[in-house]
């Protein structure tokens, strides 16, 4: 088991949450945005009122893991109009980037939604990684214990959804090894994305 300590972010520590990000899920839009806007984009979802984080640190103070989920994915899929505008200003130039025009191009690309199962889903588990140096050792099993904690303190009594590229061997993995169940893939801008329902644990 590690030793590590969880705590909730402090405003200091979201450059360094933005950079573990940025190289765990490298294929995240997020992702080749900038730092700038990686800590404007994670900070915003993770303080939202109705949205919680948990960092994992180290004896010397090292990141080594992060966890944001909501009970509210529809904040998340809607930021207001004033974020929307901090969101441009932070990725600057980069919105002309090779990456940002093939997501923008490959919106047509998207699954429709019917009339599912989820649409009555609101709670999710938005971003989760581990520093690679800390991987294979529980660090992600005891930060979704804790994301479980506040989603069962808030008295959420369904199942929350998780989303990951269906190329990410070892998050699929994991999402089965905790006993998420699978729900499908969808596209969604271009990308093959897997679906899973979590229910949270009742101890
Ligand atoms: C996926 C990830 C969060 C797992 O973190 P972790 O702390 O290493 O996971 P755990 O140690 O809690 O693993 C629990 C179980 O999941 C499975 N698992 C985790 N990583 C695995 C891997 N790379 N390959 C195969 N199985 C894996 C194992 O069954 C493991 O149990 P075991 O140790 O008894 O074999 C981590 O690899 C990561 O940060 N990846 C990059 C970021 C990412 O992809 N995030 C998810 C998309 S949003």
């Amino acid at each position: 088991m590690n030793q590590c300590i969880l705590r909730s972010p402090k405003p200091e520590d979201w450059p360094e949450i933005a950079e573990l990000f940025a190289n765990s899920i490298p294929n995240a839009l997020a992702s080749s945005l900038g730092r700038r806007f990686g800590v404007c984009y994670y900070r915003h979802i993770a303080e939202d009122p109705e949205a919680t984080s948990i960092a994992a640190f180290d004896k010397a103070g090292t990141l080594a893991g992060i966890v944001i989920g909501t009970l509210n994915r529809q904040r998340v899929l809607r930021p207001p109009f004033i974020l929307k505008l901090r969101l441009l200003a932070a990725a600057h130039f980069r919105l002309f980037s090779p990456a940002f025009l093939r997501w923008l191009a490959d919106s047509r690309h998207t699954t429709k939604r019917q009339d599912s199962e989820n649409t009555q889903l609101h709670a999710e588990l938005l971003m989760i990684a581990i520093a690679p140096g800390f991987r294979g050792q529980r660090l992600a099993s005891r930060l979704i214990d804790e994301l479980e904690r506040f989603f069962r303190n808030k008295g959420l009594n369904k199942p929350y959804i998780i989303h990951t590229e269906k190329s990410n061997h070892a998050a699929n993995i994991f999402y089965e090894q905790i006993g998420a169940r699978f729900a499908g893939t969808n596209l969604y801008h271009n990308k093959q994305i897997n679906e899973w329902y979590k229910t949270v644990a009742q101890t």
